[in-house]
């Protein structure tokens, strides 16, 4: 085994900590050391597919064993930010599961415990490394947008079903009013409007609409939308909508800016389109995919068979091979602490916004928990 070899634990490593063992295996620096998991029957039968020693049916116990550097965050919601800090606190390093906790004061415990450590925090949002997210941020980096002043994002994925199957989201997802999954809406606009953060949040939703199998009404409305108000004066809209009879679309974006306009493909039939004004005097689209000669970052020139295969558009991948580097690197990652309040905040502060009739509410900043 090569030198540096960083040792992982996984938690929730038979539902979707599953999901990273593939990136993992495909990583020279990193080893599975140990899984963990509630549901020990099909544990053991994962461990032995997966060829690794130490299985585990208490998180903390795999914490203070002494054989992972490093763990895997792939529980239920309300596990993440109470897991994530035993683990920075024992100097493991973390890569946790969206979003990053549940509340405002255990993401404050968490941020504190980040703060403390030596060890590296980061969030796994896959969509911010999707090609076309990839590919974006490259055009706004070059400049190429001119100036951003809005954007969207939507998360549209019904889950009636699977609330049922995985109690825990008709608890923390649709048992909650508010804009309960925003992170893969917001993570790639937070990378669009680098050095921003959303500083105050006004949400509003559709009314209800749907029972659940017990005919309760669902707490979080079926339909709902936060209006984010950047640091820079801009305007960012985020759908979640976890309830709607309709098809699937997790991953609906726009961007614009002076000098450029970006729509995602949303699913269906489409191609994710954009006109610059550098390319086209008049606006008028042409497919992301024809400015990928030109402009793609490296690494997603070439993408391993393992980042082809991998969920979420390779996003499963190419944040556990960051995850890694930043370790051996000793660099905070790309989605390090602050970044994942980014992402995170805004949507518990939606909650209270919700509550209050829509009124605007301010979000912290994390970089002033000291
Ligand atoms: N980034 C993504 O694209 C993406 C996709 C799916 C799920 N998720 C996130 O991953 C998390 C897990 O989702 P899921 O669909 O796999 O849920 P799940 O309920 O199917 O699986 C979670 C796993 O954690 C285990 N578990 C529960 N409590 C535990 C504990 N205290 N200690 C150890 N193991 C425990 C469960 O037995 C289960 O195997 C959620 O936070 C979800 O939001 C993210």
């Amino acid at each position: 085994m090569a030198e540096h070899t960083i040792r992982f634990g996984i938690i929730g490593a038979v539902g979707r900590g599953s999901s990273f063992t593939r990136s993992l295996k495909a990583n020279p620096r990193a080893s599975i050391a140990a899984l963990c998991d509630i549901r020990t029957e099909r544990l053991a039968t994962s461990a032995a597919e997966l060829d690794v020693e130490h299985t585990f049916a208490d998180a903390e116990a795999m914490l203070d064993s002494g054989v992972i550097d490093a763990v895997v965050v792939g529980t239920p919601m309300q596990f993440h930010a109470s897991q994530s800090t035993m683990a920075l606190e024992r100097d493991i390093h973390v890569l946790s599961e969206v979003t990053a906790g549940i509340s405002l004061e255990e993401c404050r415990s968490l941020v504190m415990a980040a703060r403390r450590s030596s060890a590296h925090y980061m969030m796994a949002e896959n969509f911010t490394y999707q090609k076309s997210m990839v590919l974006v941020t490259e055009l706004v980096r070059r400049g190429l947008f001119g100036e951003l002043y809005y954007a969207e994002g939507a998360y549209i994925h019904e889950l009636k079903a699977l609330n049922e199957q995985t109690p825990w989201r008709r608890r923390w997802q649709t048992g909650v009013n508010g804009c309960t999954y925003p992170t893969h809406s917001l993570g790639p606009i937070l990378q669009w409007f680098e050095g921003e953060r959303v500083t105050a949040v006004c949400a509003m939703g559709t009314g209800h609409h749907y029972m659940d199998p017990r005919q309760n009404s669902y707490e979080m409305e079926d339909s709902v939308t936060m209006m984010c108000r950047l640091t820079g004066g801009a305007l960012v809209s985020i759908r979640v909508d976890m309830l709607s009879d309709r098809p699937h679309n997790m991953g609906h974006h726009v961007l614009q800016g002076t000098d450029g306009s970006f729509e995602s493909a949303d699913g269906f039939r489409g191609v994710p389109k954009v006109w610059l004004r550098s390319r086209s005097e008049q606006p008028q689209w042409e497919p992301l995919e024809d400015l990928e000669e030109e402009f793609l970052p490296d690494f997603w020139r070439t993408p391993p068979a393992e980042a082809l295969a991998a969920g979420h558009g390779g996003g499963d991948y190419w944040e556990v091979q960051d995850f890694v580097s930043a370790i051996l690197e000793n660099r905070e990652p790309p989605i390090g602490i602050d970044a994942a309040m980014d992402m995170t905040l805004p949507g518990l502060v939606s909650q209270e916004s919700i509550a209050q009739g829509s009124t605007w509410a301010a979000v912290p900043d994390s970089r002033n928990w000291v």
